[in-house]
């Protein structure tokens, strides 16, 4: 899938514009992203980003991470996903930085979604839905969500997030309603953010294909 993910970050330079700042997610897709950015670093002002990760490989092609809080908001976010349905909801977290993800994204005018074709599905929930809760509620938070949902949340034991925080990863979901789910999820006490996009989903999507498939 390397190919393909490499692919659909090289074709999200397209809408990168000379001057920007911009947002750069977290993942093995957005990799191809950052070192695409890099091969022409002049081109943009600098970028946001969501992860150490993602911060310590911008830093190494010479790209100034900035503080969103300084910038404002963003005309570009680039990001990958785990799940993408046909509206561009999505699932995301997979890497833990779910919440930063989501913070980018809300701050941005446009989000365009790079996905190898694996990741395209009719309906959200086959990938484990991540969820970055406060350590001490991590018991009552998976409680909450079987009574919810009646899926089963499995604790990512040894992963803390970048906000100090760790994540549980709900299996077993079909998920009709995502905006309902995301809300319903968001509301419970000690949960800091769900990894369901479907409040703010993606504006474009871009598939890897041979020929990259813009949606
Ligand atoms: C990171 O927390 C995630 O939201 C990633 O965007 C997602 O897991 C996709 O990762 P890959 O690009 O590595 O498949």
């Amino acid at each position: 899938m390397s190919e393909a993910k490499r692919r659909a970050a090289e074709k999200a330079m397209d809408f990168v514009e000379d001057g920007m700042i911009v947002g750069v997610g977290t993942g093995s897709t957005v990799a191809y992203f950052i070192d695409a950015l890099g091969r022409e670093p002049e081109r943009v002002r600098g970028a946001v980003s969501s992860s150490e990760q993602s911060t310590e490989r911008l830093r190494a092609h010479g790209i100034e991470v900035l503080d969103l809080n300084a910038t404002g908001p963003l005309a570009l976010y680039v990001d990958g996903a785990d799940e993408c349905d046909p509206a561009k909801r999505l699932i995301k977290g997979g890497g833990a930085a779910l919440t930063r993800e989501k913070i980018i994204a809300q701050a941005s005018q446009r989000f365009v979604c790079i996905i190898d074709p694996s990741k395209q599905v009719d309906v959200l929930g086959r990938f484990p839905l991540p969820v970055e809760v406060v350590p001490m509620a991590r018991s009552l938070v998976a409680r909450d969500i079987v009574a919810l949902t009646g899926a089963q949340p499995v604790w990512r034991e040894g992963v803390v997030t970048d906000n100090g925080n760790w994540i549980l990863d709900v299996h077993g979901l079909r998920i009709i309603d995502p905006v309902a789910m995301e809300t319903a999820i968001n509301q419970l006490p000690g949960v800091v953010s769900v990894g369901l996009f479907a409040r703010r989903p993606a504006d474009v999507v871009i598939v890897g294909e041979d020929t990259p498939r813009i949606l």
